[in-house]
C-alpha cells in the first residue's frame, strides 16, 4: 500500500540518553538516535569541554535534538542530579544507552590497583549508577530501552585487559539480570558487544598490535561507529520489546558464538 506522510502513524516521543555521547561510538548513536526522531541527551564529562565544543559543532545539524549534559557516570550522585535536571526538562528518560568507557590496559602482573579501580568504576560502577537512577521512572511509565555497550573482549577476554574484559563481562552480567526484574514493565534491557572499532580507543593501541587484530577479523576491517549505532537503534526502537536479556554481537565475525 502507497503510505503518504500525513497517513503514516506519528513516532512516539521518546527521549534518549547517550552516555559517553561525546565519544567515538556515543556521537554516532546520538546521530542515529536523533535521526529516528528521538530527543537526544549526551552525557560525558564537563572537564572534556574541548571535545564538547567540538561536538555542539557536529550536531549543529540536529536543530537541537541533540544536546550535551555533563554528568560524571562513576559518581552516584551526580548521576541521580543528571536524571532529575533531564526528567525535568524533558518530562521522561525512556532511552539509556551506557557507552561510557575507558581503557587502563596493562598486563595484571603491572596494573595497579588504580588502573583496576578507576576502570570499574566507570565501566561497571556507572551501569550501576545510570541504570538504578532511571528504572523507577521507567517502570512507573511502562515503558523503557536499556542499551549497555559492553565488548567482544568481554567474551573473549584480551591480554592486556583483565579490568576491562572482567568489567564487561559483568555488564552483559548486570543486563541479564536487569532484564529479568523489568520484564513485565515494558522495560527491555540488552547488551551490545562491539568488535574492534576505528575510534580513538582503538586508535590508542600500538600499530603493530592494531594490525594484528586487524588482521584476524574475518570482515578485513574495523567496525564503523555506524555499524554499532545502528544495532543499539534496533534495540531501542518501540517495536524491539520482545528481546530482552540478550547480546547483540557487531565484530565483523572476530568472535563467534553459538
Ligand atoms: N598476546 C600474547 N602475548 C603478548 C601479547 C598478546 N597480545 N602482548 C604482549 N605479549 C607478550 C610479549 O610478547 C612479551 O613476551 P616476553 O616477555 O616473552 O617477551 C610479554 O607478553 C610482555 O608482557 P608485558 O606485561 O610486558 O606487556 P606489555 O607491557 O609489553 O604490553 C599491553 C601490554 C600494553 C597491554 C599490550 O599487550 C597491548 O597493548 N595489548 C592490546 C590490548 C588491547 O587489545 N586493548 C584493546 C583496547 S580497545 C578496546 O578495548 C575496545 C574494545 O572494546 C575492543
Amino acid at each position: 500500500m502507497n503510505q503518504t506522510a500525513a497517513s503514516k502513524p506519528a513516532v512516539e516521543r521518546r527521549v534518549a540518553l547517550v552516555t559517553g555521547g561525546i565519544g567515538g561510538l556515543g556521537t554516532e548513536i546520538c546521530r542515529q538516535l536523533a535521526r529516528a526522531r528521538r530527543e537526544v541527551v549526551a552525557v560525558d564529562l564537563a572537564a572534556r569541554s574541548e571535545r564538547v565544543a567540538v561536538f555542539r559543532e557536529e550536531v549543529a545539524d540536529f536543530d537541537g535534538s541533540i544536546r550535551f549534559e555533563p554528568a560524571d557516570v562513576s559518581d552516584f550522585d551526580s548521576c541521580r542530579q543528571l536524571i532529575a535536571r533531564v526528567e525535568q526538562q524533558h518530562g521522561s528518560v525512556d532511552i539509556l544507552v551506557n557507552a561510557a568507557g575507558i581503557t587502563r590496559d596493562a598486563s595484571l602482573r603491572k596494573m595497579s590497583p588504580q588502573q583496576w579501580h578507576e576502570l570499574m568504576r566507570v565501566n561497571l560502577d556507572g551501569v550501576f549508577n545510570m541504570c538504578r537512577n532511571v528504572v523507577d521512572g521507567m517502570t512507573e511509565r511502562g515503558f523503557g530501552r536499556i542499551v549497555n555497550i559492553s565488548s567482544v573482549n568481554g567474551q573473549t577476554g584480551q591480554f592486556g585487559q583483565t579490568n576491562y574484559s572482567a568489567a564487561k563481562a559483568g555488564v552483559h552480567g548486570f543486563s541479564m539480570a536487569l532484564a529479568r526484574e523489568t520484564a513485565r514493565k515494558g522495560v527491555t534491557v540488552n547488551t551490545v558487544s562491539p568488535g574492534y572499532c576505528d575510534t580513538p580507543m582503538v586508535a590508542a593501541i600500538s600499530a603493530e598490535i592494531r594490525a594484528q587484530i586487524i588482521a584476524d577479523i574475518p570482515v578485513g576491517r574495523l567496525g564503523a561507529p555506524a555499524d554499532i549505532a545502528r544495532a543499539v537503534k534496533f534495540l531501542a526502537a518501540d517495536d524491539a520489546g520482545y528481546i530482552t536479556g540478550a547480546n547483540l554481537p557487531v565484530n565483523g565475525g572476530y568472535f563467534m558464538s553459538f
